[in-house]
């Protein structure tokens, strides 16, 4: 254990432990001013996704986002939701059996693990891809299967340059038990996006700990 939760088992042991109360500690965010249903439904907007796509939901968690990415994909398209938790995904698992879709398919697999399939219509990694060491590898993968002109959209934590960088320490305390550290801070998914896709957009919230980046595949 490094203590700092920084390696893919310590953060699928959270996950298993914390599967229960995620979503109850999603709608907490709101008490802080923390809007993610806002972060959600931009993340959505960005990858731009089409009735009939397949779309690849890598680190889906419980499926919180799976209606609006349903609502644009429709009954002719598919999401395919990968997760390293066992508990996380069979809460999704019911979220899919309770709205009845038979669009979505789910696979247990680490981000870096994970094949994915030629010619994919969009990627969208929500409040996850800070947890997984080997991100670059992941989004340069992921561009790479992406059919030409779709994208790639990200929404993660970053270190804001300015003074609310001293609000990361509080915030790391709030969300310690969901696996959140300083070192995920340190982490620039976002400069993953600007290497690999092209016209990359990246956009800061939250007094810039939060960005929402994209970019499209040439
Ligand atoms: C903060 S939750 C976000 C869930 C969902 N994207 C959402 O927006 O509600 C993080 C999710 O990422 C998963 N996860 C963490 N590290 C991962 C990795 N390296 N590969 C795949 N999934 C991972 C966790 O199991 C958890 O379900």
């Amino acid at each position: 254990m490094s203590g700092d939760f920084t390696t893919r088992k310590e953060i699928h042991d959270v996950y298993q432990k914390r599967a229960s109360i995620y979503e109850l500690a999603v709608y907490g965010c709101y008490l802080l001013g923390f809007p993610i249903g806002r972060y959600r439904r931009l993340a959505v907007k960005e990858l731009a996704p089409r009735a009939g796509d397949t779309v690849v939901e890598i680190g889906c968690g419980t499926g919180m986002n799976f209606p609006l990415l349903q609502a644009e994909v429709g009954p002719t398209g598919k999401i395919i939701g990968v997760d390293i938790s066992e508990a996380m995904l069979k809460r999704a698992k019911k979220r899919i059996n309770d709205a009845g879709w038979n669009n979505v398919d789910l696979a247990l697999s680490s981000a870096a693990d994970y094949s994915f399939p030629d010619g994919v219509d969009g990627i969208i990694a929500t409040g996850v891809l800070t947890y997984e060491p080997d991100y670059d590898k992941v989004i340069k993968r992921g561009a790479r299967a992406l059919a030409p002109g779709r994208r790639w959209v990200v929404f993660d934590y970053k270190m804001p340059s300015g003074w609310s960088r001293h609000l990361v320490p509080l915030f790391v305390w709030i969300f310690r038990s969901f696996g959140i550290s300083i070192a995920l801070f340190e982490r620039t998914p976002w400069q993953s996006i600007k290497k690999h896709l092209r016209n990359a957009k990246i956009e800061e919230f939250y007094f810039g700990l939060i960005f929402i980046a994209s970019g499209e595949a040439p």
